[in-house]
C-alpha cells in the first residue's frame, strides 16, 4: 500500500463550523462520562457520538500490478493450555451439557468452520516446551495431572493429541504443532512425529491404532520450539541455532508430503535473532516464526485496560499495532538477503492486543472491543500486503486468551469484534493480492499521527475484487472517491463493522453491539465509486 498523506482540511472552513468545531470537546466528554461511569462501557451506553464531518479520501485499487497470492494460511489461529482456551474454551467433556461433538464445543466448532479457519497452532506458546506429548494419548483416566508451570493451574490432559486432531479435522483446518525443544529431546519430537504420521507396523503407530486412529494424520507444519529466546530455554540465536538444526537432523519423513519447518524467530524487534539464524540455518528452515504483541503503553509492567480507555489510548494503540510494518519490512529485508527466492516463509504465529487482566480473570483473558477489531484489520491488512513472505500467521489465541476470536461462559459464547474482522476479511484467502494507493490526511493526537485509512486489496478465483479498509479515525467519516486502474467493475457492495463508541463490545447476555452490517449500495459516477466509511471502522467491499 502507498499512502501519500496530505493535511487535513481547517474544521473551520467547513459548513456548519460552529457546531463542528466543538465537536473534539463533545467527543471528549461523551468518551470521559464513558469511562468513568462504572459499567458504562459494559453496557454499550446508546448515545452515539455525534455525526462529525467527513474527510475525502481517494483510493485507487491497482488491479493492473497483480501480486503475490495470499496464502489461506495468514487467517490462522492459536490455541494454548492456557486460562481458559482449551478447557472450557474447546473441551467440555463428552458428559457435558453444553452440545459437544466427543467432547468439543459444538458451536466453536461451528463458528470456527464459518471463518473458514485454516491452521490451528497447538499446544503452545511456553506451553509447548514443557508438554511431553505422551501424556495426552491413551484412556483418559490413566492421563498424568501436571502442573502448568508456565500459567498455573493443574493440566489434566484430557484433551490432548486426539482431541486436538479430531478438532482440526472437525473444523476442517491444517494443524501446525509445536514440539517441544526446552525440555524436550530430538527422540521425544521423532516419536510424536512417527506416531501422528507413519502407517507402518511400527510399535508407535500400532500404539496410535490401539488408542483409535487407524490411519494416520496428515501433518504439514512442525514449530520447532517456541520462544526460545526467553520462556522456551533463555537461548542466546548461536545456541539455537545449532539447536534447531540437531532437532530438524531427525525430522524424518514417515509418509508422504513434505514437513514445513518452522524455526523460532524473533520476538518484536530482535533483527540479531534473525541475522543469526538466516546465517546458519538457511538451508534447514522452511519457515521462521515472529511474535509481536501490541500493548496500548509499550509496557509490560503497565500495559493499559482491554476495555476502559479513551482516545489517547485508541490511538497509542493503533500507533503500536502499525509497528508490525516495521517488523515484517526489517525482517523481510535480512530473509531476502539470505533467500532472495523467497523459499523461507515468515511465520506471523503470535499477534495480537494483550491488555491487564481484568480482577479475578483467568490467566490473560481479556474483553474485546471495537479498538480491537481495528487492530485486526491493520494488522491483516499488512499480512496480505505482505503476502510474497508472509504465508502463515495465528492470532493470538482462539478462544477466552488475549485477543480472542471467540469468548465463552458456561454454554454461552460471544463472537468478538475481532471474530468478526476474519469473517469478514475471509475473501482474500487464496486470492491474488494486488496494491492499493491511498491519499488521505493523518489522523493525529497529541505527537503523534498514523494514517487514518489502511488497506489491502486482491482478486479472488472468480474475478471479483476485494478492498478491505480501516477507518482509524474515531470521530471522522471517510467520503471515498474510489478507482480501479487495470479493471472497470460496475457494481460494488460491502459489509461494514462499527459502533457508537469506541469501548463497544460484545457481551454475554446482551444483543452484540459489534456485528457487520451492509453498506448502502455504492454509486458509480463515471469510472469512479463514492462510498462513505464510517468513523472507527473496518469495512470489507466487494467489486465486480
Ligand atoms: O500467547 C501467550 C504467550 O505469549 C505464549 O505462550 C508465548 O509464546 C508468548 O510469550
Amino acid at each position: 500500500m502507498s499512502i501519500r498523506t496530505r493535511p487535513r482540511a481547517s474544521l473551520s472552513s467547513r459548513p456548519l463550523s460552529i457546531v463542528i468545531s466543538h465537536l473534539p470537546i463533545c467527543v471528549a466528554l461523551l468518551t470521559l462520562a464513558l469511562v468513568l461511569l462504572p459499567g458504562a462501557a459494559r453496557a454499550q451506553a446508546p448515545t452515539p457520538t455525534p455525526a462529525a464531518a467527513p474527510f475525502a479520501a481517494e483510493v485507487t485499487i491497482r488491479a493492473d500490478r497483480a501480486g503475490s497470492t495470499i496464502d489461506r494460511n495468514i487467517y490462522g489461529s492459536f490455541a494454548e493450555h492456557l486460562g481458559r482456551g482449551i478447557d472450557e474454551g474447546i473441551w467440555v467433556g463428552e458428559g457435558s451439557p453444553i452440545p459437544n461433538t466427543r467432547g468439543i464445543r459444538n458451536d466453536v466448532i461451528a463458528a470456527l468452520r464459518k471463518l473458514k479457519l485454516p491452521v490451528l497452532r497447538w499446544p503452545g506458546g511456553c506451553f509447548a516446551d514443557e508438554y511431553h506429548w505422551r501424556d495426552g494419548i491413551g484412556p483418559r483416566s490413566k492421563r498424568p495431572r501436571r502442573v502448568n508451570t508456565s500459567w498455573g493451574g493443574i493440566e489434566t490432559n484430557a484433551f490432548g493429541l486426539h482431541e486436538f486432531m479430531d478438532l482440526v479435522e472437525l473444523v476442517g483446518a491444517e494443524p501446525y504443532i509445536s514440539v517441544n525443544v526446552g525440555s524436550g529431546t530430538p527422540q521425544e519430537m521423532m516419536d510424536w512425529l512417527e506416531y501422528m504420521t507413519s502407517d507402518s507396523d511400527s510399535a508407535l503407530a500400532q500404539l496410535r491404532r490401539k488408542n483409535g486412529r487407524q490411519k494416520p494424520w496428515k501433518l504439514k507444519y512442525v514449530g520447532v520450539g517456541n520462544e526460545n529466546w526467553g520462556c522456551g530455554g533463555n537461548m542466546r540465536p548461536e545456541y539455537y541455532a545449532d539447536e534447531y538444526k540437531r532437532f530438524v537432523a531427525f525430522i524424518k519423513q514417515y509418509s508422504e508430503g513434505k514437513f514445513e519447518k518452522i524455526a523460532c524467530g524473533p520476538g518484536g524487534h530482535d533483527l540479531h535473532w534473525t541475522e543469526v539464524l538466516m546465517a546458519q540455518a538457511t538451508k534447514q528452515i522452511d519457515g521462521l516464526s515472529l511474535h509481536y504483541y501490541t500493548l496500548p503503553t509499550n509496557n509490560w509492567k503497565k500495559k493499559g485496560s482491554a476495555i476502559r480507555f479513551a482516545e489517547p489510548e485508541w490511538h497509542a494503540t493503533l500507533m503500536q499495532t502499525l509497528r508490525m510494518t516495521e517488523l515484517l519490512n526489517k525482517n523481510s529485508a535480512i530473509l531476502d538477503r539470505y533467500d532472495p527466492d523467497k523459499r523461507v516463509a515468515l511465520v506471523v504465529d503470535e499477534w495480537g492486543t494483550w491488555y491487564d487482566a481484568e480482577p479475578g480473570a483467568t490467566a490473560l483473558y481479556q474483553q474485546n472491543t471495537l479498538r480491537d477489531a481495528v487492530v485486526a484489520g491493520i494488522n491483516l491488512n499488512l499480512f496480505n500486503q505482505h503476502s510474497d513472505r508472509v504465508r502463515i500467521a495465528a492470532s493470538a489465541q482462539s478462544i477466552n486468551v488475549l485477543q480472542a476470536l471467540m469468548l465463552t461462559q458456561g454454554k454461552e459464547l460471544v463472537l468478538t469484534p475481532t471474530y468478526h474482522v476474519f469473517e469478514l476479511y475471509k475473501v482474500h484467502q487464496e486470492a491474488t493480492s494486488l496494491p492499493v494507493e491511498l491519499s488521505a490526511p493523518r489522523y493525529a493526537l497529541g505527537k503523534g499521527s498514523v494514517p487514518s485509512l489502511h488497506a489491502s486489496a486482491s482478486r479472488d478465483a472468480k474475478g471479483v475484487l476485494h478492498l478491505s479498509i480501516v477507518n482509524l479515525d474515531p470521530n471522522h467519516p471517510a467520503d471515498i472517491t474510489l478507482t480501479v486502474a487495470g479493471a472497470a467493475p460496475k457494481r460494488a457492495s460491502g459489509r461494514t463493522l462499527t459502533a457508537p463508541v469506541m469501548t463497544a463490545l460484545n457481551d454475554f447476555g446482551a444483543a452484540p453491539a459489534v456485528t457487520p452490517a451492509p453498506l448502502p449500495p455504492l454509486q458509480l459516477q463515471g469510472d469512479r465509486f463514492r462510498v462513505s466509511l464510517p468513523s472507527k471502522s473496518v469495512t470489507v467491499l466487494a467489486l465486480e
